[in-house]
């Protein structure tokens, strides 16, 4: 990470968990956890049904409330779907976009990635996209060319200012939810490769300043070699969000 031109952000992503009173109970627990923290931005992202009284009861916590997905429409005959306007609407300020669940068991392609990102922006959201590899992707070799795809076709024809509100998580699929998160390493030449496409799609100069999160198997313990790599400017959490208790010890990275 480099403080000086990104600030770090830690997202929580808590998936199909947590009711509304389960939610109210995550937040009264962290409150006392991240008291004073200004090192770096808080995001959690609840299900559609908790949004709203999440951002409530996070607002005092200086934490940001972001969707899980959204679709492009404004409004109209969609049945199931949620605009990025209704999210607006709840109290959110981001949106995930492209969650390799999503792109695995919905469907999701770099199109509608795509479109989904000018929604977002257009009802003033920021976005934090999701790309990454599958494991059979990095064995043969193919991981810097299915980043490429996706950064190609899910930031088609945005401009300079659209990239102050976009946030790239690299989230290597055989890394989320299995434990087995990517060595810094790893994760750092795949932030480095993301960096420099960017910089080729926008200028580098704005490349320098959009963040990228690391997600897959964070961890309390894991966070700190993450954190100390140039390119890695935060995570998205799955699992260890779900408690106030490591979602504030991936907070305080630094140890407090
Ligand atoms: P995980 O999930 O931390 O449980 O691996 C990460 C994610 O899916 O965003």
């Amino acid at each position: 990470m480099n403080p000086s031109i990104r600030k770090p952000l830690i997202a929580g992503n808590w998936k199909m968990y947590k009711t509304i009173g389960e939610t109210e109970e995550f937040f009264t627990q962290l409150e006392p956890l991240v008291n004073g923290v200004n090192h770096c931005e808080m995001v959690i992202a609840p299900p559609f049904t908790a949004l709203r009284r999440a951002s409530e009861v996070a607002a005092p916590l200086g934490v940001g409330i972001s969707a899980q997905d959204l679709y492009w429409e404004t409004e109209g005959a969609w049945t199931g779907e949620v605009s990025a306007k209704m999210i607006c609407d709840a109290g959110c300020r981001y949106s995930i976009i492209g969650h390799s669940e999503r792109r695995q068991f919905f469907s999701e392609s770099d199109r509608s990635v795509n479109r989904k990102i000018k929604a977002a922006h257009g009802a003033g959201l920021e976005a934090i996209v999701c790309v990454g590899e599958l494991l059979a992707e990095r064995e043969a070799g193919q991981t810097e060319k299915v980043l490429e795809k996706q950064l190609t076709g899910g930031l088609a024809a945005l401009t300079e200012p659209d990239f102050s509100r976009i946030i790239i998580a690299y989230e290597p699929v055989w890394a989320i939810g299995t434990g087995r998160t990517a060595t810094p390493e790893i994760a750092q030449e795949a932030h480095r490769f993301i960096r420099s496409r960017l910089g080729q799609l926008i200028s580098p100069g704005a490349a320098e300043r959009v963040r990228v999160l690391y997600g897959g198997s964070v961890k309390p313990d894991n966070i700190a070699g993450l954190m100390a790599q140039p390119d890695i400017d935060g995570a998205l959490v799955g699992g260890a969000s779900l408690q106030a208790k490591s979602f504030a010890a991936i907070v305080n990275f630094q140890g407090r």
